[in-house]
């Protein structure tokens, strides 16, 4: 069967006025992702990741260019369609967790689903999704009761409660540590198996991109795609939380 295309993004560009000029942040970028394939963005400082992700996130509009996601031309929708999209289609992770520091775990996780059409489930389905990480434990405790790890896993937690299609994440182990970011991405692979994710991740650490199944590094706001060695991590899909 013809593996299908979750994310198809067509030479897109993105300009950002400073001072007084415009900054053509990202410059003509192609590429598609499919389904239940994880793809790593990698580049350097400045070179335009997180101006990438935003907007296949639908939270930033390309200059130029199209996204389509699931067969949906995003760029287009006007913002109310879009936020529903949003909501339905997307989970996204921070690299700095972004969690709703006077809510307790669970809250955070059943947040999204308070504007969703599976809203009457939301604690049972923010239970499972806790359990899934590892968290358990921790339901009723507050963000500052958690460790970085922890906190992340919450995170991850609130961005699939949704049963979103795709996962989009921003340098989602740079605020941890080197156990704790394998811990992390460890679960991250099981929930991908499990839920057929797809997953675009920003990183700049080698090691963490190894755990995707393909590298695209961006420079100066344009593609380069890196030539795949074979992956030892892609036989540990087990979570050892
Ligand atoms: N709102 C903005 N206005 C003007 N320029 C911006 C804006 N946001 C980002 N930029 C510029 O766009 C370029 C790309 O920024 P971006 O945040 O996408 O980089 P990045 O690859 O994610 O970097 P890092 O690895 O440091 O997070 C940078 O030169 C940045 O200064
Ligand atoms: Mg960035």
């Amino acid at each position: 069967m013809q593996p299908k295309n979750m994310i198809e993004v067509k030479n897109i560009s993105r300009d950002l006025p400073l001072g007084g000029r415009n900054l053509h942040v990202l410059q003509g970028i192609s590429f598609t992702v499919i389904k239940g394939e994880w793809v790593a963005l990698t580049g350097p400082s400045g070179s335009g990741k997180s101006t990438l992700l935003g907007i296949l996130a639908g939270i930033d509009r390309p200059t130029s260019g199209s996204v389509i996601l699931d067969g949906y031309e995003i760029n287009n929708l006007p913002e109310a369609h879009l936020s529903c999209m949003r909501n339905e289609m997307i989970g996204i992770v921070f690299q700095a967790f972004n969690l709703i520091p006077t809510m307790t775990a669970i809250e955070n996780v059943e947040a999204p689903l308070y504007i969703h059409p599976h809203w009457r489930e939301a604690e049972h389905l923010a239970t499972e999704m806790l359990e899934q990480v590892g968290l358990k434990d921790r339901m009723h405790h507050m963000p500052y009761q958690l460790s970085g790890g922890e906190q992340q896993r919450v995170a991850i937690a609130r961005a699939l409660v949704t049963s979103p299609h795709v996962l989009l994440a921003d340098e989602p182990t740079g605020n941890l540590d080197s156990a704790t970011t394998r811990q992390v991405l460890q679960i991250l692979q099981y929930l991908r198996m499990k839920l057929n994710l797809t997953i675009v991740m920003v990183t700049h650490d080698p090691t963490v991109a190894a755990y995707a199944d393909r590298q695209l590094h961006v420079m100066d706001g344009r593609i380069v795609e890196v030539p795949q060695k074979a992956n030892p991590t892609k036989e540990d899909s087990r979570v050892s939380a």
